[in-house]
């Protein structure tokens, strides 16, 4: 990270697009109608966090009451102390008990279109309930108890709903993996989770092909021996193997099961799930969630960030995987609290064709869409007249997520997925921070794109230098959040240092999210980017450090620096700089192997863009690989910083001139 902690920064986009004037018409009412409202708000719940949130607490259904909202110590905080609480029930049988169980909770459209169309399933919150009681029996039936870690690797489909929700409502926190990744990260994950049971798919459709889960877990299996029941859904019908004794298919696990089964009344503070993320070492972290404040942070920013409206026949999409934490809290369990079915689709936006997406939205009379800028750049590249040979009348809010927006891809979804009347909501969060923490309210902030604008009611956010004084407007520094909120992590699993360091050392007192921000005149946020070595490409988050480790394990590669660079649908893509020994040559054809390479011991995401040779790689005198350097590199600039500390000048050329 830059010692110094004020960045440069510079003034961009400035115009401004007010919500809509019919909105809340369109919309059936809106929970936040306007600025004066959101501002009396906004202060009175970042004066008092605990009567505000509390206040929300009360909507959910408890077991038991808490005996206070918060315990704060830092880095330590505590929601609804003592209160028992279970997310499953929250999610399911309160809408039940609402008199909402005939109605859709889960609407699933498969990505292979056949003769017929696509398959879609809906499943209603009853139904919903009696798949996951099943499940939930059919895990107990394998001696899955409360408080055991349950891996779950699987593709889009409903059972990868249905299984998070079995493991919520039997108090087994999930750690769903995202199934994109390979079997080296399955691996590591399990074996830090200490999981001994995992939940997957024969197969998972990708642009018409099978990724073969099963097989994957099969390869991590090699490298882990905690595992002891392996659950296997069949989706696809791809050849697999089966293991006797470890392998069960999830259709025989529930055949018998009954479809009644009771929720364990879970504390507030009890672990709901973890979810490993990336940061600025080689291995991920697993990020703790608990139950009580992720609930009730989840349930309130769906509800006025997207501002659903129960009851107004709204249908809402995330495009996100339930992999990421987005998947986590914005199709899962913010969502289903809300009373409004949560869509859900398997596969590729391109996928047979490139208008896949409009005419999901079209079909199924979409009104709140979320998906990344990385997707929008993809749309915009494919050409407007995709979405325009279908009718997005129904759509009522548009959302945006993962990584900063560049106005032109702001504009264009306004524009042509918007038609102008759909406030956009630019939201950003992290895994760690569990739900959203600034953004726009549909009905109420002004727009400007490229800014996510103000924080979420309760969210005392700020951007300051490294002791925690508020800087000037337009000033860039330390993205910090100075009080506590309900869904922030509770901590890295199994490495409290590793929490400390990384969130609570930068800033006395204050949780530092390791982007960089600056606010305007209006007081608006814009996130700059990442402080650490944690880069995001196509909005999912990887450390360099990550896809460093991976190259150096091939025996080709001595030495390996990785670096972000611009690129135009990633955002970020990945520029790596390798040295080799002496056996190898450097050519074309190493390059296609190291890809696969870290494609192996990663997942595809982590491929590298471009990968140049060089015999050293730029170092301090102190013996510092000089990223900011290799960054201009990749980006094509010529460095204009200070390299007099550069170790041997001749590096330089010597990476310039190797171009891919
Ligand atoms: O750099 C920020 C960026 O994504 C990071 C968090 O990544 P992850 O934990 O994978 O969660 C992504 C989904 C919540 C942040 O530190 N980021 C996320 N949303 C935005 C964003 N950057 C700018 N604008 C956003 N709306």
């Amino acid at each position: 990270m830059s010692d110094d902690s004020r960045i440069e920064s510079v003034l961009s986009e400035q115009r401004v697009f007010d919500p809509p004037a019919d909105f809340a018409e369109r919309c059936g009412g809106a929970w936040v109608e306007s600025m004066e409202v959101y501002r009396e708000l906004h202060e009175a719940s970042v004066e008092d966090p605990e009567n505000f949130w509390g206040a929300i607490a009360n909507e959910l259904d408890w077991f038991e009451p808490w005996t206070s909202v918060l315990d704060w110590d830092a880095p330590d905080a505590k929601w609804f102390v003592n209160g028992k609480i279970n997310a499953c029930y929250n999610c399911v049988d309160r809408l039940i008990n609402m008199g909402h169980g005939d109605q859709a909770a889960l609407i699933w459209e498969g990505e292979p279109v056949g003769e017929e169309g696509p398959e879609v399933r809906t499943l209603t919150y009853r139904e919903l309930h009696a798949e996951v009681c099943r499940f939930a029996n059919g895990l107990k039936s394998l001696g899955v108890e409360r408080g055991d870690i349950v891996t779950i690797y699987m593709g889009m489909v409903p059972e990868l709903t249905i299984a998070v929700l079995a493991c919520a409502r039997i108090g087994a926190p999930h750690s769903v993996i995202f199934g994109g990744f390979s079997a080296a990260a399955i691996a590591d994950r399990v074996e830090d989770a200490k999981s001994e049971t995992i939940i997957t798919c024969d197969g998972a459709w990708r642009r018409g092909s099978v990724v073969p889960l099963k097989a994957n877990v099969d390869e991590a299996m090699k490298s882990t021996d905690h595992v002891k029941n392996v659950v296997v859904l069949r989706r696809c019908n791809n050849e697999i193997d089966m293991h006797v004794g470890r392998d069960h298919f999830w259709s025989d696990l529930v055949e018998d099961q009954s479809d009644e089964c009771p929720c364990e009344p879970m504390d507030s503070e009890d672990m709901l799930f973890l979810l490993y993320t990336s940061g600025s070492t080689g291995k991920p972290k697993g990020i703790m969630h608990t139950t009580g404040g992720y609930l009730v942070h989840t349930y309130l920013t769906s509800r006025y960030t997207f501002n659903l409206r129960p009851g107004q026949d709204h249908v809402y999409w995330c495009t996100a995987d339930v992999g990421w934490i987005t998947g986590h809290s914005y199709i899962i369990y913010g969502i289903l609290q809300n009373h409004v079915p949560t869509l859900m689709y398997e596969g590729a936006p391109n996928h047979p064709d490139p208008d896949r997406f409009w005419e999901i939205v079209d079909r199924h009379k979409v009104t709140h869409f979320y998906t990344a800028p990385t997707a929008i750049r993809a749309f915009m590249k494919w050409g407007e007249e995709h979405p325009r040979k279908h009718d997005l009348s129904s759509l009522c809010v548009l959302g945006t997520v993962g990584e900063p927006i560049n106005p032109e891809a702001w504009m264009w979804y306004h524009r042509v997925i918007g038609h102008e009347r759909c406030p956009i909501v630019d939201t950003w969060w992290q895994t760690e921070t569990g739900g959203h923490m600034i953004t726009p309210l549909p009905a109420a902030t002004p727009a400007v794109p490229g800014s996510c604008t103000l924080p979420f009611l309760g969210i005392d956010a700020a951007v300051v230098d490294k002791e925690g004084h508020e800087l000037n407007p337009n000033e860039g520094g330390l993205l910090v959040v100075r009080k506590p909120w309900p869904s922030m992590l509770r901590g890295i699993y199994g490495d409290r240092q590793r929490f400390i360091d990384t969130y609570f050392s930068t800033v006395e007192g204050m949780y530092f999210a390791g982007d960089s921000a600056r606010r305007d005149d209006r007081g608006y946020f814009w996130i700059m980017g990442r402080m650490d070595d944690v880069i995001n490409v196509s909005g999912h988050r990887l450390g360099t450090m990550e896809v460093e480790s991976a190259l150096v394990s091939h025996d080709a590669v001595v030495e390996a620096a990785v670096v972000g660079m611009p690129h135009e649908i990633k955002g970020t893509g990945i520029a790596a700089f390798c040295s080799l020994s002496p056996a190898y040559q450097a050519d074309d054809h190493l390059r296609d192997v190291l890809r696969e390479h870290v494609a192996k011991e990663i997942g595809a995401i982590a491929k590298p863009d471009m990968i140049r040779f060089t015999d050293a790689l730029p170092k301090t005198r102190s013996g510092k690989i000089m990223r900011r350097l290799l960054r201009d590199i990749a980006a094509g600039k010529e460095s204009t910083g200070d390299m007099t500390t550069l170790e041997d000048f001749s590096v330089i050329a010597s990476l310039r001139g190797d171009e891919e």
